[in-house]
């Protein structure tokens, strides 16, 4: 058991050391599947109950902007912010990346939402800051950078 725990350390390690010396862009390491393997079936049966309408994209934008502050890290153009003073390790996500859009299910995006980016800046927001509702909307957001 032992000997298992440090193989998977010694991978952790080199994951992030990966990451920190790599570029985002066109990244294999952005593409990389963030729901763990046990969960991710489960994540993938979550479907977006609202319709991507201009009206529910719209309320996403409100709460992307607002109360949710992805703007701070993600950015008004969903680009994600470069550097920023005092954030260590991944990057926040650019979602103009097309490749990014159609490796991940609406339901990863939502697994993310609730359990965050372990090991990253991207934190959990449901349900302190979205209910799940909320949420939805935000990722019809999220998704209209991609197009
Ligand atoms: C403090 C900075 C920060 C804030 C605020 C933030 N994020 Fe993130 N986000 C990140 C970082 C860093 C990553 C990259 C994590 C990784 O590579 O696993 C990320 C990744 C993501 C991803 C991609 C996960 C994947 O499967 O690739 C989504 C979706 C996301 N954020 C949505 C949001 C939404 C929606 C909000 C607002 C409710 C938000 N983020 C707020 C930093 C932030």
């Amino acid at each position: 058991m032992p000997g298992k725990i440090g193989f998977l350390w010694v991978g952790v390690l080199a994951f992030q050391a990966f990451y920190t010396f790599s570029s985002e862009a066109a990244d294999p390491q952005v593409l990389k599947q963030r729901v763990p393997q046990d969960q991710i079936a489960e994540a993938r049966a979550w479907v977006n109950p609202f319709p991507s309408t201009p009206e529910n994209i719209e309320k996403g934008k409100k709460l992307f902007h607002g109360k949710a502050f992805c703007v701070t890290c993600h950015g008004r153009d969903g680009k994600g912010l470069g550097k920023i003073p005092g954030l260590v390790g991944k990057l926040p996500r650019n979602f103009t990346d097309k490749d990014w859009q159609t490796a991940r299910t609406d339901g990863e995006l939502l697994w993310i939402l609730k359990n965050g980016s372990p090991g990253t800046a991207m934190a959990p927001f449901i349900p302190l800051v979205l209910s799940e509702e909320e949420a939805w909307h935000v990722l019809l957001y999220v998704r209209a950078f991609g197009n």
